[in-house]
């Protein structure tokens, strides 16, 4: 755990801010690797997660791919240092341009989601004198289990090709003389601790691979990203179990001669990396209802407000006895709280507070909402250092 002593040397008290433990990145990134490798699985890194640049520089220099869902997110990874030929492009809703600006940079692959996408990389890759290679990304309609915000793989999400849509892509894409099918995508949701659903992915992946693609075995194929990691005690569990989530693709998939499986993981590789950091304004209530007012909002971590998603809160600064407490923030919104009716030491005005495993879908989602500013992200290079420098061991 990090002390109020070591983040203020860090960041002399301007708060709130987000901190990036870089050395349990790199143990996380380390650990992803050789549970990949010793697989040979491919893993491309969901830019969405955590689009921070040093996370991205970091991430590319352990030779991953980059999974990204708009323009910006490409042009994000190629000056991080990814290559564009581990470049993934996906999306229900790429525009002309970005498709026109990702085919220049010779990406690797378009995961396409309707018909009337296909044509229009068709279009634009034969302008440009290029065959595009695309994969198709279809809903295998199976239930994530998850907060129903983020599952995407059921019929009635806007995500991928229904069995429908499939035929009719697959009936068109020998006319398009521009695009290359090499496979097919999948994702089904995010937040995923219970293995039995990634079993069911696979053998619904099994069954439309034997349904669709017998008679074409395809080299590619993406499985998405989704696995989860431990909110509720982050302490407990700051690597999420990767060799158990590769090896539940690998006894259940049934894979044709020379397919290679693809990863899209964003949460699990970036979530434990990062907290947010921020100092108490007020304690305020009554005998009914303690509140502390903190100087982080909504809009520097929206998931608690979004998806009442559970983020451990710890005060760094206090060691007294426990009490009940709202933590909340200053914005206009009755959902701008971190966390309700959850012990703290006794909290005063002046403590740090860390929201821990905000790493993933924080910082990348903050906003200006109110006109705040956007939080600032603090580095640590290796935790031991600073506690040495701080006299801590
Ligand atoms: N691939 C695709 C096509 C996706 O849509 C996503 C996430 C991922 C990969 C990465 O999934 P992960 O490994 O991170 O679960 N903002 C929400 C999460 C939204 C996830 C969107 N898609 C949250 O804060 O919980």
């Amino acid at each position: 755990m990090i002390s109020s002593k070591y983040i203020s040397l860090l960041h002399e008290n301007q708060t709130p801010f987000y901190f990036y433990n870089m050395e349990l990145l790199q143990t996380t990134l380390a650990a992803v690797k050789h549970a990949a490798d010793s697989r040979n699985y491919v893993i491309h890194y969901a830019v969405k997660a955590n689009a921070n640049e040093r996370i991205l520089k970091t991430i590319a220099s352990y030779g991953f791919g980059a999974d990204c869902v708009s323009g910006n997110e490409v042009k994000a990874a190629l000056s991080a240092g990814f290559s564009p030929r581990d470049i993934v492009f996906a999306g229900v809703g790429k525009s002309d341009q970005e498709i026109d600006y990702a085919l220049r940079k010779n990406i690797f692959c378009f995961h396409c989601e309707s018909v009337q996408e296909l044509e229009v990389i068709n279009r634009i890759a034969g302008i440009q004198g290029k065959r595009a290679l695309v994969a198709l990304r279809i809903n295998p309609d199976v239930s994530a289990n998850t907060h129903a915000h983020i599952t995407t793989g059921t019929r009635g999400n806007k995500f991928g090709l229904s069995p429908t849509e499939l035929d009719q892509a697959l009936g068109l894409i020998p006319s398009l003389n521009n695009l290359r099918l090499i496979g097919f995508h999948f994702h089904i949701g995010s937040q995923i601790t219970n293995m039995e659903v990634f079993e069911q992915l696979a053998h619904r992946i099994n069954e439309l691979q034997a349904q669709f693609f017998a008679n074409i075995p395809m080299p590619y194929l993406n499985v998405g990203g989704g696995l989860g990691v431990n909110y509720t005690n982050p302490e407990e569990q700051p690597i999420p179990n990767f060799e158990e989530y590769f090896s539940t693709f690998h006894s259940n998939l049934k894979l044709p001669m020379g397919q290679r499986v693809h990863f899209e993981l964003g949460r699990s590789v970036v979530a434990q990396c990062g907290c947010l950091v921020t100092k108490v304004l007020y304690v305020k209530g009554d005998e009914l209802k303690k509140f502390v007012v903190v100087d982080a909002g909504m809009n520097d971590l929206i998931r608690p407000a979004l998806y009442n998603a559970v983020h451990k809160i710890v005060n760094i600064s206090s060691h007294s006895t426990p009490e009940y407490y709202d933590v909340v923030g200053p914005i206009c919104e009755t959902t701008d709280c971190f966390a309700h009716d959850i012990q703290l030491p006794e909290t005063v005005r002046g403590d740090l507070l860390t929201i821990l495993s905000a790493g993933a879908y924080g910082e990348v989602m903050s906003s200006r909402y109110n006109l705040r500013e956007k939080p600032l992200a603090v580095y640590s290079t290796s935790i031991k250092e600073v506690y040495n420098k701080v006299g801590l061991t």
